[in-house]
């Protein structure tokens, strides 16, 4: 037997090795109980970030890195997000005759950016159960999945890395970002080791185990997962064998940990741009007030009146 060989009869290939993530899955049936009453009527992916809604900025993402089939996981009371990606054609109609070109154009965009596929899951009963039902439509392929509230900078893109890693190795692919000791219950959490995987710059690293929303004592590192994976199709299986787990909802983390354990590779990117972290009022209130900063058009006024409001903030508060 040739070495090659025996390398390949002691370490299976990944069947979907080589074979390049073109689908999005986006996961927005939640709940969204951190903004009610905002998002009693209103899904929290339709809340406004200046001009856009979060949900487009997060479409956007995924076509910039080349995906442009988009499946959206969505559930009762969440229609209105599926019209946002739709033609108009009577409003589209009124901006012509009014000769608002620039308007009828950023109506027109988030219809002309993907194929926007929808799902419908049932029951809220957590993310892994939510990845689940992306099954019929991603098949074999691997596939990007990208949380509903959160977005990384345009100029400083995430995807097309992890997409090229997963390419490679097959396996899963997740980012993570160092947070405090504190934050680590709200997050899934890694341990890690180096990685011989080399992409440019990128800080990659190599997964040795998973835990979700680990108490700080328990925590193995303070490396967390957000949201953006890059998974092979063989996830679905391990969701189905994933038992109910941290807020008695099936995982994605747990799922993640079973493949883990039966030697499929996991990488991880450690991710140093800007992140958007939309999903509770805080990091919300911070997304549209550095978003307006850098506007086109409205960012040198906003931040001018921002620097005078901060500016007499901190004289009412000075003795
Ligand atoms: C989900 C995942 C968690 C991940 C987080 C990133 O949690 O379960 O592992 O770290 O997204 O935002 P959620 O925020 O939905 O509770």
């Amino acid at each position: 037997m040739s070495e090659d060989a025996a390398t390949q009869a002691t370490v299976p290939p990944s069947p979907t090795s080589g074979q390049r993530a073109v689908k999005a899955v986006i996961p927005a049936a939640g709940l969204a109980t951190r903004f009610l009453p905002a998002t009693k009527a209103v899904p929290k992916e339709l809340l406004p970030l200046v001009d856009r809604p979060v949900l487009q900025y997060i479409v956007e993402e995924a076509t910039q890195a080349g995906l442009k089939d988009v499946l959206l996981i969505t559930g009762r009371g969440k229609t209105a997000m599926v019209d946002h990606f739709d033609r108009q054609p009577y409003l589209e109609a009124r901006l012509r005759e009014k000769g608002d070109m620039e308007r009828l154009a950023a109506v027109q965009r988030p219809s002309e950016l993907a194929n926007i596929f929808t799902v419908r899951q049932g029951e809220p009963l957590g993310l892994g159960h939510a990845v689940s039902y992306a099954e019929t439509h991603v098949g074999g392929e691997p596939f990007a999945v990208l949380l509903g509230d959160e977005f990384v900078d345009k100029d400083e893109p995430l995807l097309p890395a992890m997409i090229e890693l997963q390419a490679r190795t097959g396996g899963i692919v997740l980012a993570f970002v160092e947070v405090q000791p504190e934050e680590v219950k709200r997050y899934g959490i890694a341990s890690v080791a180096p990685s011989d995987e080399k992409l440019g710059d990128t800080e990659i690293v190599r997964v040795t185990g998973l835990v979700e929303k680990p108490a700080p004592e328990d925590a193995p590192s303070r490396l967390a997962v957000i949201g953006r994976y890059v998974l092979p199709p063989s996830i679905f299986d391990a969701i189905k064998r994933t038992k109910p787990g941290s807020g008695g909802e099936i995982q994605l983390t747990d799922a993640m940990a079973i493949l883990l354990k039966e030697g499929t590779p996991v990488h991880g990117i450690v991710y140093r741009g800007t992140r958007y972290d939309t999903g509770a009022p805080l990091g919300y209130l911070q997304t549209v007030v550095q978003l307006a900063c850098q506007h086109d058009s409205l960012g040198e006024e906003f931040r001018g009146w921002l620097r005078q409001f901060v500016a007499e903030m901190s004289e009412v508060r000075s003795p």
